[in-house]
């Protein structure tokens, strides 16, 4: 047998996802290596994290205790089948998971990814309420621009179009309530946005227009990410919740990126005291080293399941990999790291000093907004005028060359470093974004 031949040069074969394909492939980024708050690139450079990956090494990169986790896991237990049988490690994480959640979400659904997780939610809602008796509820509502991931689940509820359109009819029975971003009102807001809290009530239009009688749940993420990063305005979140409550409609809250000390408290449902009725989280899980999500639901969810006779399995529903044994000791590895040194509130004491670095860009040359919350930031530019997008990845590619890892959206640059970035990271950050704002045509 001749020896596998490895061929790094030879780019073609790897169809890209959410890339350029060709515009990477005449001119290819490639990481190498990663350690804390740097990524080296293959021509040795170092380059500053400030987007944590994609939203998920909240713990900085390829730190010892992760690492030896799954080295151990890998040898000791690679795999153990999901259905019908156990592993330790899955009841621990899911008891560990359970603590950290907010009261009353005693539950967890293990899934290999956020977009799973959304799919788990969803038809969790559906399958509730049915086993309730409330069959009617089949109708799914999400928000314009949210990002729930890229299953049919995912894109139904999601709301950017580019997302959606090339892809037929997606679920039907699903609508949408409005968007929250208003510049007009709440341009260069530090913090949770004064203006808007009424646009909750556009979930009263859309329960009006097709009954309570017929939704089963509303999916939004508490701080919108992939869309660009759209920040709830203040008691917006709060009128949301009632709404729900008042109509017997379950409230999804998708935390893919907010959870797991994002905004400086465990959950988005803390910082806002707002508790959903099922949480789909992934990502900072495992800090982004394995694949892995979760659904989290409330005790008398899960207890509507648990009917009928005890040999039945109660949810059709589940993957090969879920709760995967070196996916939880990643997981396991990283709560370690997180409670040790303190990283799920640690967003909170930075906040401050993350808030005023990131302002201090204002003014300068094509932006138009700059938002914050937690440790997460967000540069919204002026489009070039018939060329949406080309400015803000114009961006993205000067930074790269200056040693920043930032990830655009549209126009809009969102910043969500690690949450071990010290102040001094900060200020690189800042100062090299700054930098190649002021070059931007
Ligand atoms: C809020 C939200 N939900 C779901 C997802 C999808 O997660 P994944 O890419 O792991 O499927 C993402 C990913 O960015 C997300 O931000």
């Amino acid at each position: 047998m001749n020896a596998p031949t490895r061929v790094t040069n030879n780019l073609e074969a790897f169809w890209m996802p959410f890339t350029a394909n060709r515009q990477f492939k005449a001119n290819p980024r490639m990481f190498v290596s990663a350690k804390d708050m740097h990524y080296t690139t293959a021509d040795g450079r170092s380059v500053l994290d400030g987007t944590a990956g994609l939203w998920c090494c909240n713990a900085g990169h390829s730190r010892p205790r992760i690492v030896e986790a799954i080295q151990h896991q890998a040898a000791e237990l690679d795999y153990a089948p999901a259905f019908q049988m156990g592993h330790p490690k899955a009841f621990d994480l899911a008891s560990r998971l359970v603590q950290l959640t907010p009261p009353g979400m005693d539950h967890v659904f293990f899934t290999n990814s956020g977009s799973e997780a959304v799919d788990t939610a969803l038809k969790t809602a559906l399958a509730y309420h049915r086993a309730r008796g409330e069959g009617s509820r089949f109708r799914l509502i999400g928000r314009e621009r949210g990002y729930h991931g890229v299953g049919f689940g995912g894109i139904s509820v999601g709301g950017i179009v580019s997302n959606r359109k090339m892809f037929g009819t997606m679920l039907t029975g699903v609508d949408h309530i409005r968007h929250t971003h208003d510049l007009s009102r709440n341009a260069f807001s530090r913090g949770l946005p004064e203006f808007g809290a009424e646009y909750a009530e556009d979930l009263e239009r859309v329960i009006a227009l097709h009954d309570a009688s017929t939704i089963a749940a509303v999916i939004i993420e508490p701080v919108a990410g992939s869309t660009g990063v759209l920040i709830p305005p203040k008691g917006y979140l709060e009128r949301i919740r009632a709404i729900c409550d008042k109509h017997g409609i379950l409230l999804i809250f998708d935390e893919v990126i907010t959870g797991f000390g994002r905004l400086g408290t465990p959950f988005a449902a803390d910082y806002f005291g707002v508790t959903p009725d099922l949480m789909t989280v992934a990502k900072g899980i495992t800090s982004g080293v394995i694949p892995m999500g979760a659904m989290f639901a409330k005790k008398h969810i899960y207890e509507a399941f648990m009917q009928g006779p005890e040999h039945m399995i109660e949810f059709f529903h589940g993957y090969t990999y879920s709760a995967n044994p070196v996916a939880c000791a990643a997981a396991l590895g990283t709560l370690d790291v997180y409670q040790e040194e303190g990283l799920l509130t640690r967003a909170a004491e930075l906040a401050p000093y993350w808030a005023d670095a990131i302002h201090s860009l204002k003014g300068l040359p094509h932006v138009i907004d700059i938002r914050n919350l937690g440790l997460i930031g967000a540069v919204e530019l002026e489009p070039i005028q018939g060329q949406p997008t080309k400015r803000a990845f114009t961006a993205f590619l000067k930074a790269y060359d200056k040693g920043l890892l930032i990830r655009t959206t549209g126009d809009i640059i969102a910043l969500s470093p690690p949450l071990i970035i010290s102040k001094a990271e900060i200020d690189d950050l800042v100062t090299t974004l700054g930098d190649v704002l002021k070059t931007l045509d």
